[in-house]
């Protein structure tokens, strides 16, 4: 079975880092985000991927290749303008298989739901489509699915308003799709799976079914969301145990670090979570931490910086005596001694914060 991951959005709500790099590339946990969807795919015994591409496209290929580094093999597809969710499954038929299912993933989600039981589901009643769905407390942000007992979809609405919420699940963003699912979306045009062909499925009456798997699920969509992900993985809970067992990192305590990575010996450490220091990052003595911190690779942490519930790509500088708690430091910024910067504060890449200046 072929999974397609589409990757097309351009990540608004995250930026500035998406103004840079598209979301499904962004480090989450010092890996490339989709590389935590192909670890997915392969526990599920799935080996081969589309990735379908539309805003930075040449991106995709430079970072994952052919696949192989991933254990899978990759394949390309890419729009030369947008075609919106639908249409991107379209422009990709060439790639996959037309007489098998296929599953679909929106290439934004941190998720370890059971694809396995999804597909398993979708073939028990024999479904045209079939959607993975998750319960949460605003259905606002997603695609609200109604179903009746048996999990037939009865609504279908993307978005809702306040007045149309029925139901606390939504659309997780991975389908399986029967390869005539294909045929009924539009050649060469923008067209959306949400709001064209989901509903274009109910009303003609097609068997169309979702399934609560459960599991961890994050959207990555914005700041705080980002952030989180990266407090729930390294707190080792749901979808980040995984990238512990298979990573080879060194560890003390709560301490995790890659190759030739320096961490000073006296590093301290208080509360839950833990702390990730990337490949060639470097940790001076009297930094104290707090919570989970991500350190992205080629970092520099001076002497007596104190880092809490934080995350830092790759190549930036925390200069002595800084203060950062509750943020998200882009590659290659500058943060001067004794600056702070407190919750929900985003420095774009390339950002200098100066010397005793708060944020
Ligand atoms: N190739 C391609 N081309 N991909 C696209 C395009 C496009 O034109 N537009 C969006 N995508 C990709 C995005 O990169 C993302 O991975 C996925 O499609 C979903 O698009 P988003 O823009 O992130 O949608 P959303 O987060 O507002 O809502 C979607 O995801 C929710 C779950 O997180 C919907 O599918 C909701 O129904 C769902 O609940
Ligand atoms: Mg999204």
């Amino acid at each position: 079975m072929k999974a397609l991951i589409l990757t097309g959005g351009q990540g608004l709500r995250l930026r500035p880092f998406t103004c840079q790099t598209p979301k499904p590339l962004l480090p989450v946990a010092n890996l490339p985000f989709l590389a935590h969807q192909f670890a997915l795919l392969r526990r599920h015994g799935i080996r081969e991927a589309v990735v379908a591409t539309a805003y930075r496209s040449e991106a995709f290929p430079r970072t994952f290749g052919d696949g192989r580094r991933f254990g899978l093999r990759i394949r390309y597809a890419c729009e030369k303008s947008p075609l919106g969710t639908g249409g991107a499954v379209r422009n990709s038929a060439a790639a996959l298989d037309p007489a098998e299912a296929f599953l679909v993933l929106n290439g934004d989600v941190l998720h370890d739901l059971d694809l396995t039981a999804l597909l398993r589901a979708h073939r028990a009643k024999r479904a045209e489509a079939s959607i993975a769905l998750v319960r949460v407390k605003d259905p606002t942000l997603y695609g609200l699915v109604e179903t009746a007992k048996d999990g037939r979809i009865l609504r279908f609405i993307e978005k809702p308003s306040l007045d149309e919420i029925s139901c606390r699940t939504v659309n997780a963003g991975a389908y399986v799709f029967e390869p005539s699912v294909v045929g009924r979306i539009p050649p060469g045009k923008p067209y959306s799976l949400e709001r064209g062909l989901f509903p274009s499925l109910l009303e003609a009456g097609r068997p169309f079914y979702g399934c609560v798997t459960g599991g961890y699920w994050m959207d990555i969509g914005t700041v705080e969301k980002y952030l989180q992900v990266h407090l729930d993985i390294l707190c080792e809970a749901g979808a980040g145990a995984a990238l512990f067992r298979k990573a080879r990192l060194r560890r003390r305590g709560a301490f995790l670090w890659e190759a030739k990575a320096r961490l000073a010996a006296d590093a301290a450490h208080e509360g839950d979570g833990h702390v990730l220091v990337g490949a060639g990052a470097s940790v001076a003595p009297l930094v104290r931490f707090s919570g989970s911190v991500c350190i992205g690779p080629g970092c520099v942490v001076e002497r007596g910086a104190w880092l809490s519930d934080c995350v830092i790509l790759g190549r930036s500088r925390i200069g002595r005596g800084a203060r950062l708690s509750g943020c998200v430091v882009g590659h290659a910024c500058v943060v001067e001694p004794n600056a702070s910067i407190g919750p929900g504060r985003a420095l774009g890449d390339g950002s200098v914060v100066k010397q005793y200046s708060q944020l």
